[in-house]
């Protein structure tokens, strides 16, 4: 066979994506394992964005939309930032991808030259770096300590800017640490942005899930160097049904439709009409919210007491649904300790590797308390 590009070929699968098919691969065999490895909130979508799909099909909603999505949607989405968040958004500021995962890329697509970094505090999400080194880019991680429960310290990002520095990238509430950077630290960052002229990347996907103080949207500061990042998945549990969206300066937006345009076209044209619904549903909406939000505390609540009391540290992370539990002592290698986890306690995780923080497990409890309860008495024995 002829050879497959340089660029595909340094690309790795991603790790969560990975694992994740490894532990259902182990459940069709009949093992009974415990997936904490993926990133999906466990609920069901609110019946109401349930009933919009069904409408949306029986009305026709079924054809090409626009290929940065239908104005309609992209009025909802700026209403919902500004009641929200205070943003001010017209709808050609607003881009509507396969996910916040496609937005993301297009975005790195639309700004990297050959050889400009992108500052990403670590421990990050995985498909960061990827996308950064497909668009051309550098990948410039700066270390937040766990000690500081993992808030990325901005004089480090600032020690990182070089001649080549084109972004700084945050992403609060974190994965894969739960991390929620504080209003103060965020500005210093966004600071740092403003006087160095860099684009600042903004991935607010788990904005509603955050359990102790409050989201700060970080494009108050500087909207003309701000790209924000978000999505349907997580807030609205609507993983499968791929929707994200960015907002920023229309020129950004509109070099990132043209790149889609070329590239995939529209996001599917059913689930577009489904997440208008479910952002127009202002109150609907809210409820699920403040619902699934209740769950998550308290699911949270325990998985860091049981690693805590089985002694893997485990810093309380204020937002999203994962946390990090530092597995040195039992694994002195450090990156053994998912496969030890998965193999002698059926539960899977995702070693720290993958985010930059060799010597933790990221654990996602958006699946039953049961199951939170059932995975800690597993990994005790092993521990044990
Ligand atoms: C931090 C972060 N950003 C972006 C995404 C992309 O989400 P999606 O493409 O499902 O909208 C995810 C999903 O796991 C995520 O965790």
């Amino acid at each position: 066979m002829p050879q497959l590009s340089d660029a595909i070929r340094a690309l790795k699968t991603s790790s969560t994506v990975a694992l994740n098919a490894k532990a259902l691969e182990l459940r069709r065999a009949g093992v009974d394992v415990i997936a904490m490895t993926a990133g999906e909130p466990d609920f069901q979508p609110p019946a109401h964005v349930l009933a919009a799909a069904h409408e949306a099909i029986d009305r026709g909603l079924t054809k090409y939309t626009a290929v940065q999505g239908t104005v309609e949607l992209r009025e909802a989405i700026a209403a919902k930032h500004l009641r929200e968040n205070g943003l001010r958004y017209s709808p050609d500021q607003v881009s509507v991808s396969t996910g916040g995962k496609q937005v993301l890329y297009n975005a790195f697509m639309a700004i990297l030259n050959p050889g400009d970094e992108v500052i990403v505090p670590s421990p990050y999400w995985v498909s960061y770096p990827p996308q950064i080194e497909l668009a051309g880019g550098v990948t410039v991680t700066v270390a937040a300590r766990a000690e500081d429960g993992f808030v990325p310290d901005p004089e480090a990002i600032a020690a990182a800017i070089t001649p080549r520095t084109r972004a700084i990238l945050v992403n609060s509430p974190s994965n894969p640490t739960g991390a929620v950077i504080p209003e103060g630290v965020l500005r210093a960052i966004a600071d740092l942005a403003e006087r160095h002229d860099l684009w600042l990347i903004t991935d607010e996907l788990y904005e509603h899930m955050v359990y102790e103080g409050s989201f700060t949207p970080v494009a108050q500061w500087y909207p003309e160097r701000t790209i924000l990042v978000h999505g349907a998945s997580k807030g609205y549990a609507l993983t499968g049904w791929r929707i994200g969206w960015g907002c920023g300066p229309s020129e950004v937006i509109k070099a990132m439709n043209r790149l889609q345009g070329q590239v995939t076209s529209n996001a599917n044209a059913v689930a577009q009409y489904a997440t208008q619904v479910a952002l127009n549903s202002v109150e609907e909406t809210a409820a699920f919210q403040a619902m699934t939000r209740g769950a998550y505390r308290e699911r949270r609540d325990v998985i860091v007491a049981g690693l805590n009391a089985m002694g893997l540290p485990t810093p309380t992370p204020h937002g999203a649904f994962y946390v990090m539990a530092d597995t040195r002592g039992i694994d002195p290698d450090e990156n053994v300790a998912g496969a030890v986890l998965l193999e002698r306690a059926r539960v899977a995780v995702v070693p720290g590797t993958d985010f930059g923080a060799p010597g933790f497990v990221r654990m996602s409890y958006a699946c039953s308390l049961d199951q939170v309860r059932t995975a800690l008495e597993r990994i005790a024995e092993v521990v044990a």
